[in-house]
């Protein structure tokens, strides 16, 4: 069983979609029982919500049904808990690395590893920062599924 935290800041955008995308993908590949996923946010201001409207959208667009999600921060536990978390963009990668000790930080990844990159923050901006998010992270759960597919 290998254990992931997908990581962004409000925890209603990008993450929910990563984390929704991926449990697509490793089900489709008939290895769910393989994975633990969830998601948190490094911020706390939408605890308890449901996924931004527009990343429900984007979800549902490509068949994916993100709407049962609910937005929780990270926790100190989480460091313990899970083999990989997982940030969103460099602000998240660094906020993670502030908040773990010596011991987890190898757990500690920028999502997009291959070329690293940032999964813009698509809350500000308009329309197509979701569909852009939703295309990188695509690219980006196909790389972790391949490199953590169990051999
Ligand atoms: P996320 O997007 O980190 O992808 O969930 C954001 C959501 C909310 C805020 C910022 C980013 N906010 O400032 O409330």
């Amino acid at each position: 069983m290998t254990s992931l935290l997908f990581v962004c800041l409000g925890n209603i955008c990008r993450s929910p979609l990563a984390e929704g995308v991926f449990r697509h993908k490793v089900r489709e590949a008939g290895l769910a029982h393989h994975f633990e996923l969830d998601s948190a946010g490094t911020g706390a201001w939408h605890e308890g919500n449901p996924p931004d409207s527009r990343s429900i959208e984007i979800a549902s667009k490509y068949n994916i049904d993100i709407g049962d999600q609910r937005a929780r921060q990270v926790l100190p536990g989480d460091f313990d808990r899970f083999d990989y978390l997982l940030a969103m963009d460099h602000d998240n990668l660094a906020a993670l690395r502030r908040q773990a000790d010596e011991t987890h930080s190898r757990k500690i990844r920028l999502f997009l590893q291959h070329p690293e990159l940032d999964i813009p923050d698509p809350y500000y901006g308009d329309g197509d920062g979701f569909e852009i998010a939703y295309q990188l992270i695509l690219r980006g759960c196909n790389t972790l599924l391949k490199d953590l597919k169990p051999s």
